[in-house]
């Protein structure tokens, strides 16, 4: 049966001491610190550069409500991971939790799907550092990056017509970079990553700051111009400003308590952000016109719009190393996810291989460095960004989902504890998940790209019945399924037979 195959979790606990050993981990971290970590992979593109495209496009300036709704959906998540994770504080994420409650056969195609969430989240945020790069040097050193090579085929300007661009230079030489200082195991230490959140949440207090006085309540009106399905299609794209806060969950080896931090780490590090979001989307929409705000560099560009250049260029730089700790985070999320895996069975052995001299994954870095920097070069941030979200909230499901199974399975098991039981919350979480996914597909600007076969992908507004948001725009769910594919066949032609457990169940048999 394919749900039977399962780690158990003596199991997985038991090699986490064994790695404690050689690894020796140490259990430094703290509620503080994980917040800060949490708040260090959460602000990034989702805030500097995909408000823009999703006020101009899909939600207008209710675009404040789209954050609303999409904290929500992140919340129930969050409770969903704070339980399972202080119930099984191991490193691995998702992919650790569900091997020991809903199987191997799950918890692969959550591994494979969380490179949509880590990788292509990569390949977004690499793109929108570019935006902030490039009004950057533009504003202090006069230094024209030419249009091609800002941006790849499909991009298309803040008119709507198409740029024909070559590559997008910046974002693949970025990571470039963030790739060789992870294979030389440069990992931020806490204490950059402190400061560095630091930089990033006062440049959103600065930009709230300066920007509450120059807003224009005519611009909020109309509020809805695309509709309420509009704003949800809006909530499902900014979907991707809240991932990060699982990483949170990543780091649950080296808590000190991690029954009381990392449920505090991984909701406290949500709420700040939920807060800051809504307060600077209000204001971004009431600075600029909704429909002016499709540009790579939206919170910069309000601040240029108003007159303020000299702040423009201020938020730019405090943009920029903000989203460069995202970067690390996700790449360094996605080696460390196949590394587990690959270290199971589930993946061939280069995965898990450690450089002789660096102690990092060598192979599986330079393997994703290559991958995730041509994505980045030749992929509209529409595109991936869509599919990051769509892998990220198929996690959301599947880890609500193996709550109660968790519960059940290990009662033993003490940690934080969702209230109101254990279907209530989880159950919301699946379905406001799910919901979400349903939405991405309103009003997408992937509505650009031409496709094969005479297929159509013309969802120019928001369709306005369930009967069109089925139809209207299936790219994000056609690649989505294509991946999941992907996944079940290398499961079933490799993973299944050299998989550590399933070997040892063959020969107990
Ligand atoms: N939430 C992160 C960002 O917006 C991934 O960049």
């Amino acid at each position: 049966m394919l749900l039977k195959r399962i780690k158990p979790l003596e199991r997985i606990l038991a090699e986490s001491h064994d790695e404690s050993k050689t690894n020796t981990l140490k259990k430094t971290l703290g509620a503080g610190s994980l917040m800060a970590m949490g708040i260090g992979a959460i602000i990034g593109t989702g805030i500097f550069v995909l408000t823009g495209v999703a006020a101009a496009t899909r939600s207008g300036p209710a675009l404040t409500l789209s954050f609303v709704v999409a904290g929500i959906v992140s919340a129930l998540a969050a409770l969903c991971y704070a339980e399972v994770a202080s119930r099984i504080p191991i490193a691995g994420s998702a992919y650790t939790f569900t091997y020991a409650t809903l199987g191997e056969f799950i918890a692969w195609i959550i591994g494979w799907d969380l490179v949509l969430e880590y990788a292509l989240g990569a390949s977004t945020v690499s793109i929108g550092w570019s935006g902030y790069f490039t009004t950057f040097v533009k504003n202090v050193f006069g230094w024209i990056i030419p249009e091609q090579w800002q941006h790849n085929y499909w991009d298309v300007g803040p008119t709507g017509l198409p740029i024909h661009g070559i590559m997008n230079l910046p974002a693949f030489c970025i990571i470039l970079l963030i790739g060789v200082l992870l294979y030389r195991g440069t990992r931020e230490s806490a204490l950059v990553n402190n400061i560095i959140v630091v930089i990033k949440v006062s440049v959103v207090l600065f930009f709230i700051a300066l920007g509450s006085g120059h807003v224009n309540p005519s611009n909020w009106v109309p509020y809805f111009p695309f509709g309420i399905n509009g704003m949800l299609g809006g909530a499902a794209f900014i979907f991707f400003a809240y991932i990060g806060f699982d990483a949170v969950s990543t780091a649950a080896e080296e808590t000190k308590n991690p029954k009381r931090d990392l449920p505090i780490g991984i909701l406290g590090s949500l709420a700040v952000c939920t807060i800051l979001y809504i307060i600077v989307v209000a204001i971004l929409t009431g600075m600029v016109p909704y429909n002016q705000l499709n540009v790579p560099s939206p919170v910069a560009f309000a601040m240029d719009h108003v007159g303020l250049g000299w702040a423009s260029t201020i938020i730019s730089i405090g943009a920029l190393a903000g989203l460069t700790t995202v970067l690390l985070v996700m790449m360094f999320g996605q080696t460390r996810i196949f590394f587990a895996m690959s270290r199971d069975g589930l993946l061939p052995a280069t995965f898990s291989k450690v450089h002789p001299k660096y102690r990092t994954p060598g192979t599986s870095t330079i393997i994703f460095t290559i991958m995730i920097a041509f994505i980045a070069a030749f992929t509209p941030i529409n595109v991936v960004g869509s599919l990051a979200n769509m892998g990220t909230l198929a996690a959301f499901i599947l880890v609500s989902v193996a709550l109660p199974i968790l519960r059940k399975r290990y009662p033993g098991t003490d940690g934080f504890t969702v209230p109101f039981g254990p279907y209530v919350i989880p159950v919301l979480s699946a379905v406001s998940a799910f919901l979400l996914m349903l939405y991405l597909s309103v009003g997408s600007p992937m509505a650009y790209i031409p496709l094969p076969f005479g297929f159509s992908t013309s969802a120019a507004g928001a369709p306005s019945t369930w009967s069109q948001l089925n139809f209207a725009l299936p790219l994000p769910w056609m690649g989505f399924l294509v991946w999941l594919l992907i996944g079940w066949a290398i499961y079933f032609l490799y993973s299944r037979s050299h998989s550590n457990v399933g070997r040892e169940e063959a020969l107990n048999k």
